[in-house]
């Protein structure tokens, strides 16, 4: 029998002067959750956190994030830590399986995901339906829906095998994804990837190189790029988490579902903010423009935000946000560039964490500030910096779906309302309105 709860394991909710106790429970680091589950069964009453900022939708084993000390734990392994010492595939092998891999275990892993780079020929079709000038997003989130339409023998969830086969496919696939809806953009010829490269290697020679010529990749740039994904591999259950996890809790096959995640990925408050943050970083231009910039961020009617700054969870630094700083000045260093907006970046910080507002709401640089500075030193156009981020990402959904799937707790996810619309009414006739 198990212990009787404690007070501690007990929540009393007294609702119309009738109490109603719900167990507490407890992780392993973090807030506690109150189990809800039975609540409107028992009081005929909804809970209300229009964007979930008191809900927690699941349990998880893959991420914590401490917001008030800025800590982002990847199965337990700090993210400074990982983005020092790992690469992006002993990470994406962490992600999926919970453990960081012996030397055999990731040889295998990269291998299997290396044989999985190439695209179906037929979707390089798929491409030319769009606009030269579509944005890279918008080819990202069709090509990748339309991927259940090529590979239906990793498309039944309920096969664990089938799971793990269509989830080495799409985090092997979207490197050659993003790499030719950038080449499509430029009207250049799509590059097959070459499997004696590294994961990021290979991505960089299909984004960069052309057919007529030898690509070497700069060590340099693979180090940066390759940190930059594991900084974007996964977060907890961020908004395109949660999407991915609740197209998921329908049955959808995986290739749908990460193209739901990618959608969600795409809106300016989410992913979008690394392109939105380096266009804001330019339109300021000159550092005597940042405090126009920042009232206009304090100004209520105005609806100007900070782009890459601010987070639901981290009210401390976003400690990828430190990791990237670094690296931005250790990049450009060892590429012999020099960009003004990362001066611009660097003193913008400065005056917002001294000012009253941002100090106040907690408001500091989140990931999306810092990384487009690396990413355009490295010759991406800002259209291409949600498409990374999505890259990245892809192991972080494809782990969160497994996990969801696995989960004997999750059933599909069908969110209530209050509702404050019209009170039943009939039917008016035209003539008589
Ligand atoms: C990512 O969830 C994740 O984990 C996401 C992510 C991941 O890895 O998956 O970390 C990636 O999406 C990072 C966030 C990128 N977005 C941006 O940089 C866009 C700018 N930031 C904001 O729009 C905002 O900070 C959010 C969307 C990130 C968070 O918004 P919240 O938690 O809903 O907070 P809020 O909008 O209620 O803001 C609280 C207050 C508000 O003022 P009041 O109404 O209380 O007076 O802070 C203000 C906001 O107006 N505020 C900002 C601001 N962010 C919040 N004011 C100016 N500039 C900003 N950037």
């Amino acid at each position: 029998m198990a212990d009787a709860p404690s007070l501690a394991d007990k929540a009393t909710l007294i609702i119309d002067g009738r109490g109603h106790d719900y167990t507490v429970r407890t992780g392993t680091v973090g807030p506690r959750v109150v189990d809800i589950r039975k609540l409107y069964a028992d009081t005929d009453v909804f809970t209300y956190d229009p964007g979930f900022t008191s809900t927690a939708s699941c349990q998880s084993k893959i991420t914590y994030i401490d917001g008030d000390q800025g800590i982002l734990l990847h199965r337990g392994y700090p993210i400074d830590q990982l983005a020092e010492k790992s690469s992006f595939m002993e990470v994406s092998y962490l992600l999926l399986h919970g453990e960081l891999p012996s030397s055999a275990e990731l040889d295998t892993f990269s291998n299997t995901i290396t044989r999985h780079t190439m695209l179906h020929e037929q979707l390089a079709t798929f491409y030319r339906g769009f606009r030269r000038d579509a944005h890279p997003m918008a080819v990202m989130c069709g090509v990748v829906g339309a991927l259940s339409a090529f590979y239906h023998d990793s498309t039944d969830i309920t096969d664990p095998e089938q799971r793990m086969i269509a989830s080495h496919r799409l985090i092997a696939k979207m490197p050659t994804i993003a790499a030719m809806a950038y080449k499509y953009t430029l009207g250049q010829p799509f590059m097959y990837p070459d499997n004696s490269l590294s994961y990021t290697g290979n991505f960089l020679r299909m984004t960069f190189g052309v057919p007529a010529e030898r690509y070497e990749v700069d060590p340099v740039i693979e180090s940066a790029m390759d940190k930059i994904f594991i900084l974007h591999a996964d977060h907890e259950q961020n908004a395109s988490t949660s999407t991915v996890r609740l197209a998921g809790s329908s049955g959808a096959n995986p290739f749908a579902c990460i193209a739901a995640g990618i959608a969600c990925l795409w809106g300016p408050a989410h992913g979008g903010a690394n392109e939105a943050a380096l266009n804001m970083l330019r339109e300021i231009g000159r550092p005597e423009r940042i405090p126009e910039y920042i009232a206009r961020a304090k100004d209520k009617n105005d609806p100007f935000r900070l782009m890459g700054f601010g987070h639901r969870v981290y009210k401390n630094f976003d400690p990828r946000a430190k990791v990237l700083s670094k690296a931005a000045t250790e990049v450009l260093d060892k590429l012999g560039i020099v960009d003004p907006v990362l001066d611009t970046a660097r003193e913008l910080e400065q005056i917002a964490l001294k000012d009253d507002y941002f100090v106040e709401k907690k408001l500091y640089p989140n990931v999306d500030f810092y990384s487009g500075v690396i990413l355009s030193a490295i010759g991406f156009p800002t259209s291409m910096f949600t498409a990374l981020f999505a890259l990245a990402r892809t192991v972080g959904w494809v782990a969160q779906w497994n996990e969801m799937i696995s989960d004997p707790d999750q059933k599909i996810g069908r969110p209530r309302q209050l509702y404050v619309g019209a009170a039943q009414r009939d039917y008016v006739p035209v003539n008589q309105r």
